[in-house]
């Protein structure tokens, strides 16, 4: 059953997502289905999207909630862990990696205020497993200035990622840009409308070998 439908026919917890987001999760989220799997969704509310996800992932898939609010603890239940605290707080950040281990997925519906953003991306992402997605949701707010967002403000999620492609292209930057986290651990990038999407990934050798019958004589003699 596609992640639309099963929110479409939800009649039990409210979930509270756009519309054109069900395909992006589909694409960066179903090759986790039926694994083992870590996911955290930032931001509970009513407690419906954690069950979403608990359906949609399967029974292998251990599904935590975070919320500042005291009040969603109540929408725990079994495969469903909701832990109470800020997301901008690393030091809560780091107890629920020791308590569940290295996220695999993280998605971000929480506060949606930049500075929120910027500080669990910045202890999140380098604490996903290897192959890891940090999905953030809701990036329109970085246009709002109510969530500290702005087209020109440079503190803005929206704006702060866009260094990350450099940081991505570093090596093939002649030494303009130094290689950093983002370089050595990322594979993707995704923008789409209100989400960026980081997919982990190593690449450890980075060559641009040709092949064809045009190389052989070169291919014979290195
Ligand atoms: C957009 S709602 C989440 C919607 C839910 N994921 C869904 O799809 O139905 C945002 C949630 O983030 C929570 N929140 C706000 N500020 C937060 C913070 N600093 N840390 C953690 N959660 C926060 C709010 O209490 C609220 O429940």
């Amino acid at each position: 059953m596609s992640l639309w439908y099963d929110f479409l026919k939800n009649d039990d917890k409210l979930i509270f997502k756009w519309m054109h987001y069900f395909p992006i999760y589909e694409k960066h989220f179903s090759e986790w289905k039926n694994k083992t799997l870590t996911f955290i969704e930032i931001g509970v509310l009513g407690g419906g999207s954690l069950q979403m996800w608990k359906r949609y992932f399967g029974p292998f898939a251990t599904i935590i909630g975070v919320d500042i609010n005291p009040e969603c603890k109540q929408y725990e239940e079994d495969g469903v862990h909701i832990r109470i605290g800020d997301q901008s707080d690393p030091l809560f950040l780091q107890k629920i990696i020791e308590e569940f281990g290295q996220p695999d997925i993280v998605l971000d519906d929480g506060s949606h205020q930049m500075k929120h953003v910027r500080a669990s991306f910045d202890f999140l992402y380098p604490n996903l497993t290897k192959n890891g997605v940090y999905m953030i949701e809701d990036m329109h707010t970085a246009y709002w200035e109510e969530f500290g967002g702005g087209k020109n403000n440079p503190e803005t999620f929206i704006n702060i990622s866009k260094n990350y492609i450099d940081d991505l292209n570093a090596d093939h930057s002649r030494g303009e840009i130094a290689s950093n986290f983002i370089t050595k651990h990322t594979f993707s990038i995704n923008y789409y409308d209100s989400i960026v999407a980081f997919q982990r990934g190593d690449i450890k050798i980075k060559k641009a070998p040709r092949t064809g019958l045009f190389n052989l004589i070169e291919r014979l003699n290195p």
